[in-house]
């Protein structure tokens, strides 16, 4: 059988490509988009790491999704820089949550809350990619819009305590194949990895209506 890092990127690859290719992510990697519409992502962002990075502290000591916790992928301080950046500081008043983000941000908390395996596989989905496509995202946004690079606004993709990305991913696939669950489980966190990419590609669609190329 493939190892457990292997199965849970084998299962997600073909959602990937589709929220890769999504009209949002295209045009927004295409440069066709304002910077409202990445200020707009950006505020999406940080109502799903809120969800996952307030319930960090309390599952640091979990057996299942413990290890995984690690303060050097902690985004949220880095998004509310950003959005101080891209809104000014009182962002905080008009920064809404879609309804898909609503729903995102409640299925983490949920899994949080009652299901420690279902908020590793939000965790993987999340923090795996941002190492990864995070940086072609960032390497266009800085392009795109002129920020700073690795600077104000483009924050969040920057892992300050990260030095070797490529060597921390590989770490963080070891620690997947070593996770404390038995097939079953592993199935199951594999389905909510998939639901996982659901939900973000349904806040692309509504991104998306939000910023349609052609109005
Ligand atoms: C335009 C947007 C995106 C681009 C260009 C992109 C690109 C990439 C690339 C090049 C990798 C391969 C890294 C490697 O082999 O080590 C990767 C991996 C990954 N991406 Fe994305 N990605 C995008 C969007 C997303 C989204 C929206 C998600 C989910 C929220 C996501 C989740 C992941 C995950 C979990 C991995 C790690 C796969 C693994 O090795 O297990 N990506 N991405």
């Amino acid at each position: 059988m493939d190892s457990f890092s292997t199965l849970i990127r084998t299962a997600s690859h073909e959602q990937h490509v589709e929220a890769e290719t999504s009209t949002f992510m295209s045009d927004l990697l295409g440069g066709r988009l304002g910077v409202a519409a990445y200020a707009r992502y950006t505020e999406q962002l940080w109502f799903v790491y809120r969800a996952l990075e307030s319930a960090a502290e309390r599952l640091a000591s979990d057996p299942v999704a413990g290890p995984f916790v690690r303060p050097e992928l902690f985004r949220l301080a880095a998004l509310e820089r950003d959005l101080a950046h891209l809104r000014g500081p009182g962002w905080r008043t008009g920064c809404t949550a879609l309804p898909a983000t609503e729903e995102y941000a409640a299925r983490v908390r949920e899994c949080a809350e009652g299901w420690t395996g279902g908020y590793l596989a939000h965790h993987y989905t999340r923090y795996l990619g941002d190492l990864s496509g995070g940086q072609i995202i960032r390497d266009r946004a800085e392009r795109t819009w002129g920020f700073e690079r690795k600077g104000d606004g483009v924050r969040f993709y920057v892992f300050e305590g990260i030095a070797n990305p490529a060597a921390f991913k590989r770490d963080y696939r070891e620690l997947l194949d070593a996770v404390d669950a038995d097939d079953l489980e592993k199935q199951r966190i594999v389905t909510e990895c998939r639901r996982a990419f659901a939900l973000n590609t349904a806040v692309f669609r509504e991104l998306g209506e939000e910023f349609p190329l052609s109005a």
